[in-house]
C-alpha cells in the first residue's frame, strides 16, 4: 500500500448494500460498490481525496461539462485470486491515460498520488465488492468533468475526479457481430479520439443504433477520410488474423492506446506469433474472408477481454468468421486472464498488489 494511505479520509457508508446483490450473475456495470473516491478541483489546486458512500451528486444547471462536454474516463478492474489477494493490471497506464486525456480536454492533470493511493484505499474499504467467480472483477470507472459553472464557452474552474466501481461479468452477450462502418466516423485527424472523452462515446451512439437495428452489436470504425482502413471499434481495439499473422492497426490521434492491445501485443511476441502493427483495409478483410485466409477476428479491451468476432458485415453483406480449434483470440486471452488474476506469473511485471 502506498504511504499516502494515511492521508486518505475515509466516510464509511451506514448501510451495505452487498447483500443484495447476486454475485453469481452479474451483468456489466449495473450495480455499484457501498463508496466511491471523491476528489475536487478548486481554487487552483486539486484538493485532497475522500473516500465517501457512493452517492449522486449535486451540480449547477450551468455545470460545463452539461454545455461544453469536458469529461474525460478510464476503465480498469480490479481481480481478486483464491486467497483473497487484490490485483490490478497496469493501473499506472490508466493514470497516464487519464492525464493524457485530460490535457487534451483542458482538464487539470491529477497528481499520481490521488489517483493509485485514492484506488487502493477504496478497493480495500469495498474488497469486499470484488468477486471472486470466473470471468467476473470489479470494474472500475475512475471519471473526470467540469463542475464548475457558467456559459462562457471556456475551460471550467472547477473539477469533480470520481472512482466509481461496479462488481461485473461480461460486456458482450452472444455471438458478436460487427459492422463495418461506412459513412460515419468516430474521429478526425487532429480531433479528440486518441483521449477516452465522453464526447467520442455520445458521438457513437447513433450510428451504432443504426447498426445494432440490423443486428449488429458494434461497429468497426473506418478511417475518416475514404473510410478504406479498419481502425477500431466502439468500446475495443481490433486484431485480425490473416493465414497465421496477428495484424493490428497502428495508433494514430485517431485511436485509442488501449492498454489490452498494447499487452497483447507483447504477450504475442514471447508466443512466437507473427504479428503486424500497419493499416489493414476493408477491401483486404473482404477478400481474406472470401478466399479463406481471413482465420480470426477479435476485439481487445477493458471491458472487452478479448471478445471474439463471429461475423462482420459490409456493404450489406455479412461474411463469417469460421471457428478455429488453435484460435489465437482464445491462446491470448487465457495468458493475460491468467496474469490479471495470479494464476500465472507475470514475467512483463504487470499486475500490481492492492
Ligand atoms: N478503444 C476504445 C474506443 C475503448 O473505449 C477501449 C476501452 O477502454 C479500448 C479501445 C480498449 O482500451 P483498454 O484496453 O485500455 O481498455
Ligand atoms: C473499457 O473497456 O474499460 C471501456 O472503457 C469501454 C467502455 C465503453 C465500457
Amino acid at each position: 500500500m502506498s504511504a499516502a494511505i494515511n492521508n486518505i479520509e475515509i466516510q464509511k457508508a451506514k448501510t451495505s448494500k452487498i447483500s443484495s446483490i447476486d454475485f453469481d450473475n452479474l451483468s456489466f456495470g449495473k450495480v455499484f460498490s457501498d463508496h466511491m473516491l471523491l476528489c475536487v478541483y478548486k481554487d487552483g489546486m486539486w484538493q485532497l481525496p475522500k473516500v465517501v458512500p457512493y452517492q449522486p451528486i449535486t451540480l449547477d444547471p450551468s455545470s460545463k461539462i452539461f454545455h461544453y462536454g469536458q469529461s474525460v474516463f478510464e476503465g480498469l478492474k480490479a481481480y481478486k485470486d483464491t486467497d483473497e489477494n487484490i490485483w490490478l493490471f497496469r493501473p499506472e497506464d490508466n493514470f497516464r491515460r487519464l492525464n493524457i486525456s485530460s490535457k487534451r480536454l483542458s482538464i487539470p492533470e491529477l497528481p499520481e498520488d490521488y489517483f493509485m493511493a485514492g484506488l487502493k484505499t477504496l478497493l480495500q474499504v469495498d474488497r469486499d465488492w470484488i468477486p471472486k467467480s470466473e470471468g467476473s472483477s470489479l470494474y472500475i470507472r475512475p471519471f473526470v468533468f467540469a463542475s464548475g459553472n457558467g456559459f462562457h464557452a471556456s475551460p471550467a474552474d472547477e473539477y469533480m475526479f470520481i472512482i466509481a466501481t461496479a462488481p461485473s461479468g461480461s460486456y458482450f452477450s452472444g455471438k458478436l457481430k460487427v459492422l463495418i462502418e461506412q459513412t460515419y466516423s468516430r474521429s478526425a485527424n487532429g480531433g479528440v479520439g486518441f483521449a477516452k472523452a465522453g464526447g467520442n462515446y455520445a458521438g457513437q451512439f447513433y450510428p451504432t443504433q443504426l447498426a445494432v437495428e440490423k443486428g449488429y452489436q458494434q461497429v468497426i470504425w473506418t478511417d475518416d477520410t475514404t473510410h478504406e482502413y479498419i481502425e477500431e471499434a466502439g468500446a475495443m481495439n481490433i486484431f485480425v488474423r490473416i493465414n497465421d499473422t496477428l495484424i493490428t492497426a497502428p495508433i494514430s490521434d485517431r485511436i485509442l492506446d488501449g492498454i489490452t492491445r498494447r499487452s497483447i501485443l507483447e504477450i504475442a511476441k514471447t508466443e512466437n506469433i507473427p504479428v503486424e502493427v500497419r493499416k489493414i483495409s476493408v477491401k483486404e478483410v473482404v477478400e481474406a474472408s472470401k478466399n479463406g485466409t481471413l482465420k480470426e477476428m477479435f476485439g481487445a479491451g477493458t471491458a472487452a477481454v478479448i471478445s471474439p468476432i463471429a461475423a462482420f458485415g459490409h456493404e450489406d453483406k455479412d461474411y463469417d468468421l469460421p471457428t478455429l480449434e488453435n484460435s489465437y483470440g482464445a491462446l491470448l486471452k487465457k495468458r493475460i486472464t491468467d496474469i490479471q488474476t495470479n494464476k500465472s506469473e507475470d514475467p512483463f511485471g504487470w499486475r500490481v498488489k492492492v
